[in-house]
């Protein structure tokens, strides 16, 4: 390696922390975590921050649901991601929030120079308004008929049916998502960002960033429609920061989000001696910076990000590096099927290595997408990873431990086919800066395949029955082991863990990258212990199972009727008074109750009509499933489930709390 010591700052997008880390996530954290390894190993000076994304629409809502504020939901999610990242060795240098005195000076600062630039400026415009919520609705809080297809239970953004994208104010009979209710067209003052003039400086910035050709094609598409300029701010109520100079304007989720890539690593400066938060932002910049993300926020990333940064006086990414969504057994995750898995629930049944490798293993440089096909896991990891990497050490290990008391022999028998691994080097190395993960997985499989065969050929088992031949069996074991050692330095970016263990077993304290060219000789090494064991399919089909959401109801009767305490919990039960309660017009059956669940009003429709008389209801006091998604009835909106028990019809009796009972109060 005749590479200089590089200063490269890498960052993995900033995760909304409004629910759990899943597999998807995986894909990124796990792809970044590689490449930062690897600079590493290299011997470059590699920086990974991240942090969670703590602002916008969905985090309050979500808090309120819940009743609770968007600080602590968002740092109990914190906490998961932080936890499940650390098992599955994803080592950030620093994980931060967005939510963060770092994050805002930065943002504001940005935000007046830009002001003064005249590049934010202000303009009144026109948006959708839910009344009874008091608040402006995002577009996917709007739902209504498409105006071209005349689909149903649009978003007011996009159809989902034909693809049309268009704003709330074209959908035909538009509802609110929140409150079920019209909603208005209402106007308010908004701070717009010029991007619209930004294209040329976007051009130059991506011809030096070394773009994916399939993000390159994506830049042009959205220059050749013209770029649009950008609405960076929000109207109260809102979960972020306030505009200075406003009462009730708050920057826009994704103006902060970016900025909080810089407040981590500031924050990481501001307790590092030596780490100057400037040397890595200022506009001249010599160092790198890279950041890793999905590709569904390019568009953030390669227009807004970069003209946001020019505008302000900062460097520009170096570049920004597109993956592709997930897929598992060839379809989109499903809570159904059980394949829609929380990180937690695999580490639960399985080896986070495993799938680091099969990660690594599918990853490409290209937004392709990646499908995790639960057979072909199983299959490569026992394969490759048991079958053919640790095989490698297991077949040597135990001569060179009871035969040679643990020690090495002085040199190598086969010095060339060492060199043929160590002379790999730079190939494999090409492959994972330039994220050919896959490649470089192939490669070095290749080359176990070789020391395997090395093995097969030699019989050191054969050898060892013959006593004169003991010096041989040292060699071709020490062979074997040099072999193993070496392919384990280029796989402990990938594995860190069983790298750790093979660094046990012998008996050195670290490696570089340079380490995999010169074989360890002569030396001591410790007791050999199994570094990884094969999966059982059977793990993975637990793995599922825990996955599974609600089970379908052709499978119901075979189903195993028990949930676990997980799964139990999720459901928030609440104490709810009965305010109203109205028949239906055209529902035999129902009853249109409207509930005071602690502050915040609900519609349910309940199916008790032939049981009740909706006057005696009025007042009294049931338990609903509070954060059961609403659904679209034909009457309107059903916002949860008031629970009963009986068979139906007139034999069907709310359950009721006793006195003391308060709306809002959870049900445990
Ligand atoms: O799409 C998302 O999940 C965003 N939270 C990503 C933000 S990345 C960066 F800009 F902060
Ligand atoms: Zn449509």
């Amino acid at each position: 390696m005749s590479e200089a010591p590089r200063k490269i700052l890498v960052t993995s997008a900033l995760p909304y922390v409004n629910g759990s880390p899943h597999m998807g996530h995986l894909v990124e954290y796990i792809q970044t975590d590689i490449w930062v390894r690897f600079q590493k190993l290299r011997g470059h000076d590699c920086i990974y921050v991240c942090a969670s994304d703590a602002h916008g629409t969905p985090i309050m809502l979500k808090a309120r649901e819940l009743g609770t504020t968007p600080e602590a939901l968002t740092e109990g999610y914190s906490k998961e991601f932080v936890d499940d990242f650390g098992d599955f060795h994803i080592e950030f240098d620093n994980y931060y929030t967005t939510h963060s005195p770092e994050n805002e000076e930065l943002v504001v600062g940005m935000f007046e120079r830009l002001r003064e630039t005249g590049d934010i400026y202000t303009r009144t415009i026109e948006q959708s308004y839910d009344e009874k919520e008091g608040m402006f609705l995002p577009d996917r809080f709007v739902k209504g008929t498409c105006p071209r297809c005349k689909s149903e239970d649009q978003y007011g953004d996009a159809c989902e049916v034909c693809g049309a994208t268009y704003s709330p104010e074209d959908l035909i009979d538009p509802v609110s998502v929140l409150s079920g209710t019209t909603p208005v067209k209402r106007e308010s003052e908004h701070f717009f960002f010029r991007l619209s003039e930004y294209e040329d400086r976007l051009r130059d910035w991506m011809e030096h960033a070394a773009l994916d050709k399939n993000v390159v094609a994506k830049l042009d598409e959205w220059f050749e429609a013209g770029l649009q300029d950008w609405d960076i701010s929000r109207d109260a109520p809102y979960f972020g920061f306030r505009i200075p100079g406003t009462k009730d304007k708050y920057f826009y989720v994704w103006l902060d989000a970016p900025v909080g890539y810089m407040a981590s690593f500031k924050h990481l400066c501001d307790r590092t001696d030596g780490l100057v938060f400037d040397d890595y932002w200022n506009a001249d910049s010599q160092h790198d910076v890279y950041h890793f993300i999905g590709k569904d926020i390019m568009y953030f990333h390669t227009l807004f990000w970069p003209a946001v940064l020019k505008g302000s006086g900062y460097r520009q990414p170096t570049s920004v590096y597109a993956h592709g969504f997930l897929t598992v057994n060839g379809q989109k995750m499903s809570k159904s099927r059980g394949t829609f898995i929380k990180a937690r629930t695999y580490l639960d049944n399985l080896d986070p290595e495993f799938l680091r490798y099969y990660y690594a293993a599918k990853l490409g440089p290209t937004i392709e997408d990646i499908d995790l096909n639960f057979d072909d896991f199983v299959a490569r990891v026992n394969s490759d990873l048991v079958g053919k990497l640790v095989n490698i050490a297991s077949r040597c290990a135990g001569f060179i431990n009871k035969r040679f008391d643990g020690e090495l022999a002085a040199e190598l028998p086969d010095a060339s086919l060492f060199a043929e691994i160590a002379g790999a080097s730079e190939s494999i190395a090409g492959h994972y800066e330039r994220r050919e993960f896959s490649k470089a997985m192939r490669l070095i499989m290749t080359l176990a395949d070789k020391a395997n065969r090395y093995i097969d050929d030699h019989k050191p088992w054969v050898l060892a029955r013959d006593e004169s031949r003991l010096p041989e069996v040292q060699r071709v074991c020490t062979q074997g082991i040099n072999l193993f050692r070496s392919l384990m330095i280029y796989l402990s970016p990938v594995l860190p863990a069983v790298a750790a263990g093979a660094r046990q077993f012998l008996n050195e304290e670290s490696w570089d990258w340079r380490a995999a060219g010169s074989p360890l000789l002569g030396s001591p090494i410790n007791t050999f212990k199994p570094l990884l064991t094969r999966v059982d399919p059977k793990q993975v089909g637990k793995m599922v199972e825990q996955s599974k959401e609600s089970t379908p109801v052709a499978e119901e009767e075979t189903r195993d009727d028990t949930i676990s305490i997980d799964d139990f919990a999720k459901v928030d039960l609440r104490i709810a008074r009965v305010e109203r309660a109205e028949p239906v017009e055209g529902a035999d059956k129902l009853l249109a109750l409207t509930l005071d669940v602690g502050g915040s009003k609900r519609q349910v429709f309940a199916g008790i009509k032939a049981a009740y008389d909706p006057d005696s209801l009025v007042g009294r006091h049931v338990i609903v499933v509070a954060n059961l998604a609403p659904r679209k009835m034909r009457f309107g909106l059903s916002e949860g489930m008031v629970l009963a028990a009986g068979p139906g019809g007139e034999d069907i009796f709310l359950l009721s709390p006793d006195d003391g009972a308060k709306p809002g109060m959870r049900v445990k």
